[in-house]
């Protein structure tokens, strides 16, 4: 085999293992479903049914929900009345902006620096549920989720979460013992998670929100060794979760927070064959720069006359060797 595809091997093969190492747990969503995790419908009673139920109610009676102030909006009161109704025993929180931001700091003083920070609102509201529920435990809803039954059912697991199609879990509801090590690990993680990734979607995605809890969920997961049976996070399913008549929740209008870049995002799925194409085209151009490139340049560059200019060669070979190094290789060269 020549010594240039070796290189030209070699090189891509390290690329590819390198860029397969740190999106790993982003691949692992695309194949774990969480069915091993889910709470059947064979589990769950039906929402009339007398039969009396012997499992132990774990998760405390609160429900949670966060909105800027107490003023909750007409096309909100509707869903938010239905969870009240349906639950005269449960404690009701409102988590309104000063409310939270008076909890973290009285009680998370170590996180009010990055709560304060964040550039979206919305990432408050996210974080917030994750502290509310690893303190005080409960049942935390979305206000644009209404609820269709009694959620006693579900307050026999030590935490669940739901389902999303296609991939991954939602934060819209969740409910959890107090000190869920789930999600004691999630509060734990968000300062790590707290980066600009220049779109705001895709930042509120996945600092705070649904992507940031799914990636915590499969490192939790994962983990070895691996969580006690009585800290499983059982998974709510796409039928569970709403358009039956035994599904707990209804949903209401979408998120309000969604910004210009998600009509990107949705003209990006649905060209998704165009833009696989793209994304071959762009990766087979690159490998065969590289492959040229090893070639070329570095094997023969110094013997033959090379096909670069001088001056473009210099901008590759500064760019690859960083400014420091620069002049050592240019003298080299010459
Ligand atoms: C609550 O917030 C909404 C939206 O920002 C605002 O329009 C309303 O005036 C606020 N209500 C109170 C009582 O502060």
């Amino acid at each position: 085999m020549r010594k240039s595809v070796l290189i030209f091997l070699v090189t891509n093969i390290l690329i590819v293992a390198l860029l397969v190492h740190s999106l790993w747990v982003l691949i692992t969503l695309l194949f774990v479903n969480g069915s091993e995790d889910q709470i059947s419908r064979a589990e769950l009673p039906a929402p009339n049914s007398n039969v009396i139920s012997s499992r132990p109610q774990l998760i405390p009676k609160i429900i949670h929900q966060t909105y800027i102030n107490e003023s909750i909006p007409a096309h909100w009161q509707g869903p938010q009345q239905s969870c009240l109704d349906l639950h005269p025993d449960y404690e009701y929180k409102l988590w309104t902006d000063k409310k939270s931001r008076e909890f973290i700091s009285t009680e998370y003083p170590w996180f009010l620096e990055t709560f304060d920070g964040y550039e979206f609102p919305i990432q408050r509201a996210d974080a917030i549920r994750y502290f509310v529920l690893a303190h005080f435990g409960g049942i935390y809803i979305d206000l644009d989720d209404g609820c269709n039954r009694s959620l006693d059912p579900l307050l026999a697991y030590s935490a669940w979460v739901r389902r999303t199609t296609p991939t991954g879990i939602s934060n819209d509801v969740m409910g959890a013992v107090p000190r869920h090590p789930f999600f004691l690990k999630a509060i734990d993680s968000l300062p790590d998670y707290n980066r600009n990734w220049v779109m705001p979607y895709i930042t509120v995605m996945a600092s705070t929100g649904p992507l940031f809890l799914s990636i915590i969920w499969r490192h939790y997961n994962s983990a070895t060794p691996s969580p006690l049976e009585n800290d499983r996070v059982r998974v709510l399913f796409p039928d569970e979760y709403n358009n039956h008549p035994w599904s707990f929740f209804t949903h209401h209008r979408g998120s309000s927070w969604h910004g210009s870049d998600v009509r990107l995002i949705f003209w990006m799925g649905h060209h998704w064959a165009l833009l696989t194409f793209m994304g071959c085209l762009v990766s087979f151009t690159v490998i065969f720069f590289v492959w040229w490139f090893c070639n070329r340049t570095v094997l023969k560059g110094g013997r033959k006359t090379s096909f670069l200019p001088e001056g473009i060669r210099s901008v590759i070979y500064r760019s690859v060797s960083g400014k420091k190094d620069y002049e050592l290789v240019d003298r080299h060269e010459v």
